[in-house]
């Protein structure tokens, strides 16, 4: 390491890694300095989305769907199994092979593209000074023309259900269970609690997930919500509306849940309990008191829409500021903060950031839903399809969900695209483009889709919005 540079980041997760590989491009010398552990006492590179999230929760998610297929699905498709069994010990050891790899490469391309990669913990002094403390050695001061800050987030904490690693844990000891849990428990029907709940339901778990809002999947569009409900419903997740925990206890039974449905105190043992209510910024001894960084009440770094900090030079992005927690958000800000220092013009379409939980079926969705344009006030209008009516839908025999397109009645101008069905995650991906474009629904409709394709119900949806659909009776 040297001891200054252009621009030092401070995290290696998809916020900072992205925003040091690009900074690099632009031929500026780069340090990022990140400080992650992993259960097994070694460094890596990643942060929570390569070590503890996104990757490990999707090769778990794969395997325990195809373990389910095997049991459920193949029959229909004329193949016969006996004697599927889980090798939950292989499962696992696929997941951090998985992680292993990815977390090596980003070491090799922050080495590729000549970033300095420090372990260790890194703060931010006053007048742009990073102290970096490595693992193994004393604390050294670096000069930096310019810091990104990329700390990311980490679970919330409830005070009357504590994680204590065991019996009572977050998303990251629930990713890494070595034995199927009989009884399974989740607070929060969100992001983590329909993912991981449906990894452990499908793996041989009783789940039983407490929810305290009223709506289920609330920021959800309601007609994807209702539909992706009834889905998890038949799949045997228990999902409790309105339930909010009131205590957790360990004892002989396994851990005791406490809650309120409507004001009346019930409560269920479960094995293990997942406690998924949010996650939270870590910015834990990240700046120093008289940096100059402020945070809002929440504990968000306060930045402008160009995730410019109140002290020159210092920028901050990811899940340690406001926005949604998504890893490829924060990504895009590692970008456009990189590019404005390297004096470039650049910006984040906030309006155009995809979500996608990856259940089976998936859900998937960009720009406003239904409800959000009706409190607008502006008219629109909507079109669906349903997966049932899909020819490769049904060849591939997942024919639940659909896809929902809701336009300006004025322009025609796309403002939503909702979907709930086979790999939504990667149809969603043609909406984005469609929307980053100022597309209209005639866009889409003239359009050439493959066929059969599962693309085609996003075209038979935007036809839908004006009553033209061609495989599917309009309403
Ligand atoms: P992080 O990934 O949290 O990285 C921050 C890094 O900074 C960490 O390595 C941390 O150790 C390091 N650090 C912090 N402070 C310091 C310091 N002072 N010095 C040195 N290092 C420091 N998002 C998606 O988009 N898609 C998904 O499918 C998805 N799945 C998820 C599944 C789970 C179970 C979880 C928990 C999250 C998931 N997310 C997903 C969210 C995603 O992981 C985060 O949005 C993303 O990781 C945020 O990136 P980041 O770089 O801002 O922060
Ligand atoms: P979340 O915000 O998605 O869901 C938390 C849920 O817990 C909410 O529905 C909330 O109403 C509920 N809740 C809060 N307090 C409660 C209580 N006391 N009792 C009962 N319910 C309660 O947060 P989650 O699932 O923890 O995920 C954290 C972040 O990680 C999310 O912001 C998400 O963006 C990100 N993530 C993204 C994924 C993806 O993109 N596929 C996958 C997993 C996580």
């Amino acid at each position: 390491m040297s001891n200054s540079y252009d621009v030092v980041v401070i995290g290696a997760g998809p916020a900072g890694y992205i925003a040091a590989i690009r900074a690099a491009q632009h031929g500026m010398k780069v340090a990022c300095i990140d400080e992650w552990k992993n259960k097994d006492g070694k460094n890596a590179f990643g942060g929570t989305c390569l070590n503890a999230g996104c990757i490990p929760s999707k090769a778990l998610l794969e395997s325990s769907e195809l373990f389910h297929r095997a049991g459920h699905e193949f029959k229909k498709h004329g193949i016969k199994t006996s004697g599927v069994e889980l090798d939950l010990a292989a499962m696992q050891k696929r997941r951090a092979s998985i992680v292993r790899q990815l977390t090596n490469g980003i070491a090799g391309l922050l080495k590729a593209n000549k970033v300095d990669g420090l372990v260790g913990h890194g703060k931010l002094l006053a007048g742009r000074k990073v102290e970096f403390s490595p693992v193994d050695g004393k604390p050294e001061i670096i000069d930096a023309t310019n810091v990104i800050l990329a700390s990311g987030s980490t679970p919330i904490e409830l005070p009357f259900a504590a994680f204590d690693g065991d019996n009572i844990v977050d998303s990251w000891a629930a990713l890494e269970f070595d034995e199927v849990p009989k009884r399974l428990g989740v607070i929060g029907a969100g992001v983590i609690g329909l993912e991981l709940g449906s990894v452990w339901a499908r793996l041989g778990s009783e789940v039983t997930i407490i929810e305290a809002m009223h709506d289920f999947l609330f920021m959800a569009d309601r007609d994807i919500a209702a539909a992706a409900g009834k889905e998890f419903k038949a799949q045997g997740l228990d999902i409790k509306l309105g339930a909010k925990l009131t205590g957790a206890s360990v004892g002989k039974n396994g851990v005791k849940v406490d809650y309120e449905d409507a004001g009346v105190p019930n409560s269920f043992d479960v094995d293990k309990l997942v406690v998924a209510v949010g996650r939270r910024p870590y910015t834990e001894d990240l700046c120093a008191d008289d940096s100059g960084i402020h945070v809002d009440d929440r504990g968000f770094i306060e930045v402008d829409d160009e995730c410019r900090t109140r002290v020159k030079g210092v920028f901050a992005i990811g899940d340690c500021v406001r926005g949604p927690m998504l890893a490829h958000k924060g990504s895009e800000e590692g970008v456009m903060a990189a590019d404005l220092i390297a004096g470039e013009m650049s910006e984040v379409n906030y309006g155009v950031i995809p979500s996608v939980i990856y259940t089976a079926p998936e859900i998937a969705w960009v720009g406003l839903t239904e409800q959000e344009i009706k409190e607008s006030g502006r008219e629109y209008k909507t079109g669906s399809f349903p997966f049932a009516a899909s020819g490769r839908a049904k060849a591939m025999e997942q024919t639940s969900g659909l896809v929902k397109v809701i336009a300006a009645a004025d322009d025609d101008e796309v403002l939503g695209v909702h979907i709930v069905g086979p790999m939504a995650g990667e149809l969603i991906g043609e909406a984005v483009l469609a929307m980053e474009f100022s597309a209209s629904t005639e866009d889409i409709q003239r359009t050439i889709h493959a066929h059969p394709s599962l693309a085609e119900a996003i075209h038979e949806a935007a036809l839908a919005v004006d009553k033209r659909a061609l495989n599917f009776p309009n309403k």
